[in-house]
Parts: structure tokens; sequence; C-alpha cells
């Protein structure tokens, strides 16, 4: 039987990030010619066959909401040649001709996987809260993990304040520092340690308990905050806490803020973000294009190959590193 509509499939994958619904509503929405699907659960659901038809009904006030109705999941698996033919298999049967893979540079590099035996296009929207796909100022919930770390930090600051506390406040981002740079910035913190910073199998922790104490030698009691990203420190900010706790003698706290961080409803950027990408996403499909990555820099739609997405990591800018060293440098 012939197929007279196109189909066009979605799916998440990898860690969720606030804005993902927002993208799914977007592209779904935007594809009113095609007939739309959606795989549940990342890349397993293009394994298990596990899928559902969406409709203009199904994306309807969605937008406001954090995670993704299509679920995720990291899917190891995927790397395997054999689940890749399976999946291009099923996606053939299922007479699909674009697939729109929503999520970080893990799930770009299974999606160029699968497009060495799926015929079909493959396009990328850079969702993560980490921020670290290469090819787009920002990825879709970083906005959002920014404004929930912050708002977080700025509670811990007042009770460091009360207690004249150092305080290691643990951000997410496995192998990158956007979230601990920002954050760290934005909160006027007096430490940020970061992967592009400080490389974990260097730590040096002389020299940060030296900024604690000449700092504390300067102005006195008061309160101290350190941003860190999580891995920086092989043991992770508790034990870290513990350690400065023990070297210097001064109370010293953790807070890890941990998934909380990819929770909650997407900030307006966050949405308008996923709005334009799932557009252009779809538009890049009716115009043929595939095995790109949609996204945004400098306020204009941008693209770029997906095995470049995948395989080159975007780096902190180093303006804002330098800012940071600057500003704690003549911190008072
Ligand atoms: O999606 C990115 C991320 O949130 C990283 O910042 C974090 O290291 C990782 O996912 C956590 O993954 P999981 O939820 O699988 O433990």
């Amino acid at each position: 039987m012939t197929k007279l509509v196109k189909k066009i499939a979605l799916l998440t994958s990898g860690g969720d990030a606030p804005g993902m619904n927002a993208a799914i509503r977007s592209a779904t929405l935007t594809a009113h010619d095609y007939e739309v699907i959606g795989y549940k659960h990342g890349f397993n659901g293009l394994l298990d066959q596990d899928c559902i038809v969406l409709n203009d009904a199904d994306v309807r006030h969605i937008i406001h909401q954090g995670g993704t109705i299509l679920k995720s999941a990291r899917c190891p698996a995927f790397s395997e040649v054999q689940s890749s033919k399976i999946a291009a298999e099923n996606l053939s049967k299922n007479q699909i001709d674009a697939l729109i893979v929503i999520g970080g540079d893990g799930s770009f590099r299974g999606a160029c996987h699968l497009a060495q035996y799926w015929s079909g296009q493959i396009i990328g929207i850079p969702g993560t809260i980490d921020n670290d796909v290469d090819g787009t100022d920002h990825t879709i919930g970083f906005y959002t993990a920014m404004e929930t770390a912050l708002d977080a930090t700025d509670k811990i600051r007042d009770t460091a304040d009360a207690f004249e506390r150092i305080f290691i406040v643990e951000v997410m981002g496995r192998h990158s520092g956007f979230l601990a740079t920002s954050i760290g910035i934005a909160c006027g913190a007096e430490q940020i340690i970061c992967p592009e910073l400080h490389a974990p199998e260097h730590f040096d922790l002389q020299t940060i308990t030296q900024h604690v104490e000449s700092t504390r030698a300067r102005r006195g009691k008061s309160s101290y905050i350190i941003v860190m990203s999580e891995n920086s420190y092989p043991d992770g900010a508790v034990a870290l806490a513990h350690l400065l706790s023990e070297q210097i003698g001064i109370d010293c706290r953790a807070c890890v803020l941990g998934h909380i961080q990819r929770g909650g409803s997407p900030v307006a950027s966050d949405r308008i973000l996923a709005t334009k990408l799932g557009a252009a996403a779809v538009e890049a499909i009716a115009s043929g294009k595939s095995k790109l990555m949609i996204g945004e820099s400098q306020g204009a739609i941008a693209c770029i190959p997906l095995d470049q997405a995948s395989t080159h990591q975007k780096t902190v800018d180093t303006t804002l590193l330098k800012l940071q060293q600057h500003v704690f440098d003549h911190q008072g």
C-alpha cells in the first residue's frame, strides 16, 4: 500500500532538560503536513517499537512542563551495530521518513551511528542542561537549570552569611563547567571549581585553601561560597567539605544540588529557544536536509553537521573564566 503522508518521528534522549516538551510541541505543530510519531524512552523506543502518534491535542498545554512527555533514557546498547540495525529496520517497517533526536552530544553519537544503517533524514536538536554541545550558543534546558541552581545558591548564601560559614555548592556538568561558571559569577561566589579551571586529575587543594585563608585574613570571618562542578573532586563536595574543615579548622558544609537542576517549569528563554529549534528542525526536513543539528548562534538558526556536534565539545567562554578570576583576585 502506498503511503500518502510523510512521517516524522521524534524522540528525547539522555538527561532530560526543561524545554524538551516545548520542542516536541513546536515540532509537532509545525509538522501539520506530516504524520508525527513519538518514540518513548529515547533510543530504547526504536528498539522496542514503543511509539505513539502525536496529534496537536497531545502537545496542547505542555509548553510549561518540565521533563518530557516522551520519557527519556540512556541506551548504551545503541553503540552496538546490531542495535542500530534493529532500529533502522523498525523505522523502515513504520515507514518513517525522518527522525528528530532531542538530546545532548551522546544522543547525537547514537543518531550518527543509526545514520550508517538507515537512509531516512536525521536532525538533532540540542537539549541538555550542561550546555556543552558545539554549534549552538545555548542548549535547551540550560537557562532553567541555571536559574534553579542560582536560586538555591542565593539561599545558601543567606545561611552561610548568618553562620559566617564556608559552603561548597556542587552543580551538575560532568565534563563541562558552563553551569558552575555561570552560577558562580551570578551568585558572586568566592571560588569556582570546574574542569576548565582545574583538571580533576590535577586537583590542587593547596590553591583552594590558600584562597579561603587569604580572603578570611583580609575580610575577617564571613561567608565564603565555592561553586563546584560535579566530578571536579574525585569524592565529591561532601568529602571536600570534610577535608577543608579538617585542614583549615573552619566550619564547612556541602550542598549537592543534583537532579533538582533538571526539573521544573522551563523559563521563558528555554521555551522560546525550544520553540524556534523545533520549528526549524521540521523546516530543515521539509527542505530535504539530513544529518544536521539545528542550533542557534547569535540569535539566528544555525545548522552544523551532526557528527561535529557529537564529537567537538563546546568549551566555556574564556572571557567568563577571566572575569571570574579577575573578580576573585580583587574581591574585598
Ligand atoms: O544531562 C546531563 C546531566 O544532567 C549531567 O549534568 C549529569 O552528570 C548527568 O546528566 C546525570 O545523569 P543521570 O541522571 O543519568 O545520573
